[in-house]
């Protein structure tokens, strides 16, 4: 918990509301938001939301699965909403609601609910301490805070391996040759947020977009992204670095798909390399109606393919049980 607090603020008093009407320029091909652009809208609300209470730069350290339940269509708007619930000595919990409203009456559906964790960073951006704290009042907010150190203590042994994970450079892989992509980028000025690190939201763009094309090309038609996993950012990515994003298929459902994605920073001018994440997209395939369609079933036929689907039906399990409880009580908007 921070411990020189120079500045008490009430959770409340720490919303940052962002509003984008969605245009045909923000859609996927059946004509909803693209799933890329709800991850880069939403980081950048939680990240305004960080960076207003602590008065620094933050970078994105972490963020649980993200699940989208309800699209948003071209012509509603889409309605982010985030607050900060809790202050480590660095790092600061924040939630984002993300909502469909639609323009004619106003009503508001849910899509998501993130929990992101944003560290306050220096110039050379390594964390420096938070100096303000948030206060929970209400009994709503003393739930919410109470809710975000569970979510910290559960995740603290998640993280313990982050420093050791920077070294970890092997490509995943993938459950056929067919379904790998290996993409690289320069990390350019207009990737960054400052202090020349690449924005989080960015790289989760890119992301988003090569699960689709993975998705794409096992199902032979439009698919859409359902869930990103709970996703750990290693290391930051400094302009002028080359991004390699290798996306793996790990797994075929009966509509969905696992893509798995792994991002190395690499320094070309000093031949240095940083594992920066690993990241989990489901994606289904959809039909016209927007409804679930059937993909070709994989067979699974060798001892490393078994191992492989495996290790992704557990990440499964997780995440459909943790869908079950955040549909149960994730439509509630506190504030
Ligand atoms: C975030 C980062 C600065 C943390 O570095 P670190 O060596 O783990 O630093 P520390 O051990 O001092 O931890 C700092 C805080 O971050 C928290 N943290 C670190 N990794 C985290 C994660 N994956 N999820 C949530 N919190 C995390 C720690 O719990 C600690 O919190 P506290 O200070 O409130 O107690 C480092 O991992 C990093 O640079 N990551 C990349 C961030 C980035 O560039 N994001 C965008 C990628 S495109």
């Amino acid at each position: 918990m921070s411990t020189g607090c120079t500045r008490r603020v009430r959770i409340r008093d720490t919303i940052v509301e962002n509003v984008h009407h969605v245009l045909p320029m923000h859609s996927n091909p059946i004509g909803t938001l693209h799933g890329g652009i709800v991850l880069q809208w939403m980081i950048t609300t939680s990240t305004l939301a960080s960076m207003r209470l602590a008065r620094k730069p933050t970078l994105l350290a972490g963020m649980e699965h993200v699940f989208f339940i309800n699209p948003i269509r071209v012509g509603e708007n889409a309605v982010f909403t985030s607050w900060v619930e809790y202050v480590g000595r660095t790092s600061m919990e924040v939630t984002t609601v993300v909502e469909a409203e639609d323009p004619s009456t106003g009503e508001r559906k849910l899509t998501t609910v993130a929990h992101t964790t944003h560290v306050a960073v220096g110039p050379n951006l390594r964390p420096i301490p938070v100096e303000a704290c948030v206060d929970a009042v209400s009994d709503e907010e003393k739930r919410l805070q109470e809710e975000a150190i569970a979510r910290r203590e559960r995740r603290a042994q998640r993280i313990s391996r982050r420093r050791e994970l920077v070294k970890d450079l092997a490509p995943p892989r993938p459950l056929d040759e067919r379904y790998v992509i290996t993409s690289y980028r320069f990390a350019y000025p207009e990737d960054a947020v400052f202090h020349n690190a690449v924005f989080a939201g960015k790289l989760m763009y890119y992301l988003d977009e090569l699960a689709g094309i993975i998705g794409l090309r096992y199902a032979h038609g439009p698919v859409v992204t359902a869930a990103v996993d709970a996703t750990d950012f290693y290391a930051p990515i400094l302009v002028g670095e080359s991004i390699e994003m290798t996306a793996a298929l790990t797994f075929v459902g009966r509509s969905s798909m696992e893509v798995t994605i792994k991002v190395i920073a690499r320094d070309e001018a000093r031949g240095e390399a940083r594992h920066t994440t690993t990241s989990y997209f489901t994606v289904v395939h959809i039909g016209r109606d927007g409804r679930p369609r059937p993909v070709p079933p994989f067979e699974v036929k060798e001892e490393w393919q078994k191992m492989l689907a495996e290790e992704a039906k557990k990440r499964r399990e997780v995440r459909l049980s943790l869908l079950a409880a955040m549909k149960e009580t994730g439509a509630l908007k506190p504030f």
